[in-house]
């Protein structure tokens, strides 16, 4: 029996840039890849700054990475839509995954 791939995280990188006069770049993700099958728990554990927010933050498209790409239900995570997060638009029957976002469909509020 093989398990749908939830999420496919290809070589995930985010940058901040802080500081006006001298900008530092700060990487709190770089290349990071792994797979979500249905199913599976994966913990995600590092020391404070290590980038566990963040990355939480790209899987719920409310921070864009900076380079790689992250794939839900095998379609882009910017192809889902992030208007239809609320119970009042109620997806339609011909794309119903793709009306809600993962975020949602992962908490069932969608
Ligand atoms: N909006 C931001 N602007 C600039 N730097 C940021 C921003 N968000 C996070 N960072 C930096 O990115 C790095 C990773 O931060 P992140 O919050 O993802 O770590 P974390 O593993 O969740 O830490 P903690 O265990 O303390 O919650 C840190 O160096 C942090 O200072
Ligand atoms: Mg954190």
């Amino acid at each position: 029996m093989s398990r749908e791939v939830l999420y496919e995280v290809d070589r995930l990188t985010k940058v901040f840039s802080t500081g006006f006069f001298r900008t530092t770049r700060i990487y709190a993700l770089n290349n990071v890849s792994f797979n979500v099958r249905e199913g599976e728990i994966l913990s995600i554990v590092g020391e404070s700054g290590s980038g566990k927010s963040t990355l939480l933050k790209v899987l719920l498209k409310a921070l864009k990475p900076t380079s790689g790409r992250v794939l839900y239900r095998g379609v882009p995570l910017e192809r889902w839509d992030n208007r239809s997060t609320g119970r009042r638009s109620r997806p339609s029957s011909r794309t119903p995954t793709l009306r809600s976002t993962p975020s949602t469909e992962l908490t069932g509020r969608s």
